[in-house]
């Protein structure tokens, strides 16, 4: 099949090479012309798991090509995807602009039948929308049907999900439209639920949310762990044996960071005010998760009572490991409440996109993990890299001025922090040290 897909950011550009895979031909479009000649050079402009190789793949078989040109891309397309961003805005609410700008450029291309299909995260009835949009546009009904086809890929692993997820979610009243999608993704194998558009849109908010309601649960839990002298780890253990509960998604932490569950779990909260569904339980989601991730600074002020000087260092400052991206990242949230405790920072993360210099510039980036624990008073560990799991305890013991350490990832155990000399050891409802 013809396809064109639009926005070749981390959806795009997965859902194109997936697509040129099954020798579909794929005109993908990006209006940034440096990220289109270095992807059609064969250098991926995102890091992911064996999609270089992939993409280098498709470019040769010439089955992927990258353009900045939307019209021509549309004109030669039976199915026109479209990945560009929904971010929420301050106030919680889905800014959907680029997705109206891409309709609004591509309505004069509309001359045969088309399917526009929203990739991109959208909230519940942008369907009927974009319908009434190409309408007003001059589009005749009969040129077009537009489909909800959300993802559910995880950074890091978006390659996998998108070529062997548990599901791919298709919305739409055309049954024209249904067979041709059908047609396309029967060579994935994977499970297809067809369903209309706006049941399609709330399925992603709701799988967000779900998971994002079981990391703040399991983190309440482990709170009260700490309290309570039980293992969190052990506790989580005994409820995912329940096939009802399932033992995925139940790691205890600093809480959810990244570039999705935050924001769409506030757009849920603030569509449901559009329909008078208050979201109670989501909103309490968020709240849980805002305090989860400052628990490294709570704890740190009941311990020394004032920071003004000391240095602290942030092991880690991705959302999560396997992934350049700070977005959200709990780590940030604390590196700004130290900072305005007077606090001294420095950090290490060689992973971390450049963006992190611009938000925090005076602060220490350090080329090792143990330059970043020398003299320091406290090693805060925000991300569970492996370097942070196989580090040398006595060596960084030694480093650093005080033996303290907050683990937001539960990454050691405490038979090995004792053995090595540190006296202070905190981490999320396992057995601290204090
Ligand atoms: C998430 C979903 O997992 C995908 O299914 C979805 O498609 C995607 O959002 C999206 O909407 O685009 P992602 O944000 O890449 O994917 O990251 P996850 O691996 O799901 O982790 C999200 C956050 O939850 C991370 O900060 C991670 O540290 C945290 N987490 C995850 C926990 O604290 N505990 C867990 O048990 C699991």
């Amino acid at each position: 099949m013809e396809i064109c897909v639009i926005g070749a950011g981390y959806v795009g550009l997965i859902a194109a090479v997936a697509f040129a895979k099954f020798s579909n031909k794929v005109i993908c479009v990006e209006k940034n012309g440096d990220k289109v000649n270095k992807l059609n050079n064969g250098v991926p402009t995102i890091y992911e798991e064996g999609l270089e190789e992939l993409l280098n793949e498709c470019l040769e078989d010439e089955k992927l090509l990258f353009t900045t040109d939307i019209n021509k891309a549309v004109r030669e397309s039976d199915i026109i995807f479209i990945a560009v961003g929904t971010p929420t805005c301050e106030d919680w609410n889905v800014d959907t602009s680029q997705l109206f700008n891409v309709i609004n450029q591509i309505s004069s291309s509309i001359h045969n039948y088309k399917i526009i299909v929203t990739k991109s995260t959208v909230p519940v009835g942008t369907q009927k929308n974009i319908k009434k949009q190409l309408i007003n546009n001059g589009v005749s009904p009969s040129k077009f049907d537009v489909v909800s086809n959300p993802e559910f890929l995880r950074e890091g692993k978006a390659l996998n999900d998108f070529l062997q997820g548990d599901k791919i979610v298709i919305g739409s009243d055309s049954l024209r439209a249904k067979s041709i999608m059908e047609k396309l993704y029967t060579p994935f194998n994977i499970k297809i639920l067809f369903t209309n558009p706006s049941t399609a849109e709330l399925i992603k908010y709701a799988s967000n949310a779900f998971l994002a309601t079981k990391i703040s649960f399991i983190n309440e839990i482990a709170n009260f762990c700490t309290k309570t002298g039980a293992d969190i780890d052990i506790v989580a253990y005994g409820l995912g044996l329940d096939k009802r509960i399932s033992k995925e998604f139940f790691k205890a932490g600093l809480g959810y960071g990244g570039s999705c569950f935050p924001k769409d779990t506030k757009a849920l909260v603030k569509i449901g005010e559009k329909y008078d569904s208050n979201f109670d339980i989501i909103r309490s989601v968020i709240n849980v998760n805002d305090k989860q991730r400052l628990m490294p600074v709570k704890i740190l002020l009941e311990h020394y009572n004032d920071l003004e000087n000391k240095v602290i260092s942030i092991l880690g400052l991705t959302f999560k490991p396997g992934t350049d991206d700070i977005r959200e990242a709990p780590a940030l949230y604390i590196i700004k409440e130290l900072i305005s405790q007077g606090a001294i920072i420095k950090c290490y993360d060689l992973m971390a996109s450049n963006e992190i210099k611009d938000i925090y510039p005076t602060i220490d980036y350090c080329n090792n993990v143990y330059d970043c624990v020398e003299d320091s008073y406290c090693a805060i560990v925000c991300t569970e890299l492996d370097e942070f799991i196989n580090i040398d305890l006595k060596k960084m013991r030694d480093k650093m001025q005080v033996g303290m350490i907050i683990d937001g990832r539960n990454i050691y155990n405490i038979n090995d922090i004792e053995e090595n000399g540190f006296d202070f050891y905190y981490s999320i409802g396992k057995q601290n040290k204090n």
